[in-house]
Parts: structure tokens; C-alpha cells; sequence
């Protein structure tokens, strides 16, 4: 006998487990309207304190990517891949990662967001670029993943729109940190793009949702292990996030260092993940044996100026100025410039990251509510990160700014943000561990 809508509340309040048929009756009638909002916001308070099982959640990622279309991208030869990073400051990664990867013949197909709360979006670093649109009809995404091997748009109507509705619950209802919802929340989306394999890059540190690496590793296990229960290829990187990464911090600044990477010019750390996530694509596209020849793929995607024409070709069927990949005069300037500098000898022994992603965002480079208008020219460049030695007086970033009243409050938001020590600080390693 079918249970009722109280009676499925009652057994997940209890800690029992629902099945997928349950499950996926109650998305479908929360979508349909027949579930009202306070039904699903006691469904998620009681997964929040009860959890779900691995199978539980799979029905769940299921059932909400189901709720709309699951894009259909079999037109496009190979496996395709994409990468999804729960979320950093700098993180510039998926801008030169894709046309990389796609360079080297595997299909990139990127559902991205928005900057919210001390962290940038993948969308609003490509609205840096004059006349680049994210939002492409889901018919012109297939094509273009076809014909230029990636495309990168924003999420739409027609993706997931249970994820939207039940993330917006979740928002006001102190429900978003709870493992299993953040996993349906984020493969639903992935799934629905039409994807064959993921690779999800996991922060960890001050600037990341998860601060520590055990909270780190229970949430990429649990995502590796939903997508492959979705029948999906997926493997989890942990990567650092106690610093930001790159040195640049705000939309156009990150967009031009992310199109230096094309350009085998970008920084070491930057460079680093977008390799190591870009040879697991590649291992998982089927085009590399192993991650060492990955790399080697992609390096020379670098060298022959391959990547950077994928790149241009995205940027110019996106409606924006394919010069944007080679001369960052294109993008907005900022009129006004700061130095921070350091106050004394010594070590950068740490930055506490949330709180750059947050100054960021007081200077107009993210938004606090969804609705917010973004200064894409704002931000920071790091001359100097965690682990460096320094001397009283070097600098340590140059601030990017809109008017004179921001230089002070910025400088001192900045300042406070960094601890220096009197020796070197511990080693912490870019990539932690691979899960998968
Ligand atoms: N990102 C998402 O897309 N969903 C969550 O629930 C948390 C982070």
C-alpha cells in the first residue's frame, strides 16, 4: 500500500529508509504543486538530521534531474565530460580547463552558476567578456558542444527546476549542509547536461564550503559514489583552498590569468589543478591511458596554440570578442589602483580566504543576493601567497578599484585577512588526495 505524503515525513523523521519509487513520487508531486513548500521543508530538516542512504540518494539526484529535461548530446562523438568545483576564490579553473580539454578531442558540455555569497561563478567571470552571453536556448548548447567541443551556459528553466525550487527552501530553512542534498543538488544538474563522466574538483581549507579535509572527503566520496549509482564515470579531486588560487581575485582579472594558462603563461598553482582535473577528463574521455599522458596531452594542446583557438571559437559563437583570449586590454579596467604591503619581515603563514572572497565581494565582484548587479572590472592580484617570505614594505597585492572611497576600507579589509609568522609555515600539498 502507498504510503502518504505525513506517513513518508514520519519514516525519514524516524530514520528509515524511503524507496526510490517513494522518493520520486514525492519529487514529481512537489514539481507538479501537489507537495506544498512546507512538506518539502520538513522533508529536507528531517534528511538533514537523519542523512540518507547511498541508495536513497541516488534516487533523489535522480528524480530531481528527471523533473526536467536530460539534454541529449548523442549527435556528439565521444565521451563527453565536464567538471564541477564546489566552490573557491580564484577558482578560474573551468575557463581554461574546458577549451583544453576540448582541444584534446573530448566534448566539454559546462552547466555553470553564478558568484554567491564569498565565491566567484564561472558565469560572471565570462560576462567579463564584452558581449559574451550564458544564455544560450539548450538546443544552441548541443550544437555548439558539437561544433566547437565546448560550450559553457548558465543553468536554465528546463534543467532540474526541483533543484531550484528546493534550493531556494533550503536557503531559508538552514537545510543547505546537509551531505545528501548538496550531492542530489549538484549531479542532478550534471546529469541533466548530458554528460557521460565528471570530474569534481572538491575545495578544502578557509575559502572552501568545507573547511577541513575529513568534511572535504565525506562529501567527494559521497558524490563519486551517487554518480556512479547513477550510472555515470566520476572521479573527486581535493584541492587546497586555504589560499586563494592564481593571483588574481574578481571577474575580468580572473578571466584574462585563466586565458594565460592557454597561453602557457599562467601561474604554477592555477596551472597545476587545471592539469591534474583536465588529465582525469581525459583518462575518463577515453583519449588518455593514463594521467601522465594526459598532461602530455594537454601541454602540447598549450604549445601549438590549439586550446587558445578553442577558446576563441567558444568566446565568438557566445556572441563576445574572441580577442579577450589574447589581449586583456579588451576587458574593463578598473580606475583606480592600491598597493597592500607587508608590515613587517617575514612568512605569509596564512590567508584567511573566506574573508578576500568576502572583501571581493564588498568591492562589487560578487553578490550577497541573487539579484545584485556585479563590477566585473573589481578585485585583487596576490603578488605574494601563503608560504612566501617577505619584507617590510614589499607588496603584497594591488588592489583593482572603482572609486577612491573604497582604497581605505579594502586595505583594511585585506590587511586583517593575512597572518604573518616569524618562520616558514608547514608545506600544504595543491592536490590532497583523488577519490574514485
Ligand atoms: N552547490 C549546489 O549546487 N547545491 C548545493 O546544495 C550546495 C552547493
Amino acid at each position: 500500500m502507498q504510503r502518504s505524503v505525513p506517513e513518508l515525513l514520519a519514516a525519514k523523521r524516524d530514520g528509515h529508509a524511503l524507496t526510490a519509487d517513494e522518493i520520486r513520487g514525492f519529487i514529481e508531486g512537489f514539481v507538479r504543486g501537489d507537495v506544498p513548500d512546507y512538506q518539502m521543508t520538513a522533508f529536507a530538516m528531517a534528511v538533514f538530521f537523519r542523512g540518507m542512504t547511498r541508495d536513497e540518494t541516488v534516487a533523489l539526484t535522480l528524480a530531481m534531474r528527471d523533473s526536467g529535461v536530460v539534454v541529449d548530446l548523442s549527435h556528439v562523438k565521444g565521451l563527453k565530460v565536464d567538471k564541477h568545483s564546489t566552490g573557491g576564490v580564484g577558482d578560474k579553473v573551468s575557463l581554461c580547463l574546458a577549451p583544453m580539454v576540448a582541444a584534446c578531442g573530448v566534448p566539454v558540455p559546462m552547466v555553470s552558476g553564478r558568484g554567491l555569497g564569498h565565491t566567484g561563478g564561472t558565469l560572471d567571470k565570462l560576462e567579463a567578456i564584452p558581449g559574451f552571453s550564458v544564455n544560450l536556448p539548450i538546443a544552441r548548447y548541443a550544437e555548439l558542444v558539437g561544433e566547437v567541443g565546448t560550450c559553457m551556459i548558465g543553468q536554465t528553466r528546463e534543467l532540474a527546476p526541483a533543484d531550484k525550487r528546493l534550493y531556494a527552501l533550503r536557503d531559508v530553512t538552514a537545510t543547505v549542509e546537509s551531505v545528501p542534498l548538496i550531492v542530489a543538488s549538484i549531479l542532478s544538474k550534471k546529469l541533466a547536461e548530458g554528460i557521460d563522466g565528471l570530474v569534481l574538483d572538491v575545495k578544502v581549507g578557509s575559502g572552501a564550503f568545507m573547511k577541513t579535509p575529513e568534511r572535504a572527503r565525506e562529501l567527494a566520496t559521497a558524490l563519486v559514489e551517487v554518480a556512479r549509482g547513477a550510472g555515470k564515470q566520476c572521479v573527486a579531486w581535493i584541492t587546497r583552498m586555504d589560499r586563494p588560487l592564481g593571483r588574481a581575485v574578481g571577474n575580468a582579472l580572473e578571466t584574462i590569468e585563466a586565458f594565460d594558462v592557454l597561453h602557457g603563461r599562467g601561474p604554477a598553482d592555477l596551472t597545476e589543478v587545471t592539469l591534474a582535473l583536465g588529465a582525469s577528463m581525459l583518462v575518463m574521455g577515453g583519449v588518455a591511458k593514463t594521467d601522465d599522458e594526459g598532461r602530455a596531452l594537454l601541454r602540447e594542446a598549450v604549445t601549438s596554440g590549439r586550446a587558445a583557438e578553442v577558446a576563441r571559437r567558444m568566446v565568438a559563437a557566445q556572441g563576445g570578442d574572441p580577442r579577450a583570449v589574447d589581449d586583456p586590454s579588451v576587458f574593463a579596467q578598473a580606475p583606480v589602483k592600491a598597493v597592500l604591503r607587508a608590515p613587517a619581515d617575514g612568512w605569509i603563514a596564512a590567508i584567511d580566504t573566506h574573508a578576500v572572497g568576502v572583501a571581493g565581494v564588498t568591492l562589487g565582484a560578487g553578490r550577497t543576493r541573487a539579484e545584485d548587479p556585479i563590477d566585473h572590472a573589481v578585485g585583487f592580484v596576490f603578488e605574494r601567497n601563503v608560504g612566501d617570505r617577505v619584507a617590510k614594505g614589499d607588496v603584497v597585492a594591488t588592489l583593482h578599484l572603482r572609486d577612491e572611497s573604497q582604497v581605505a576600507p579594502a586595505l583594511d579589509r585585506l590587511g586583517r585577512a593575512l597572518t604573518l609568522s616569524q618562520s616558514a609555515p608547514a608545506e600544504v600539498p595543491l592536490l590532497h588526495e583523488r577519490i574514485g
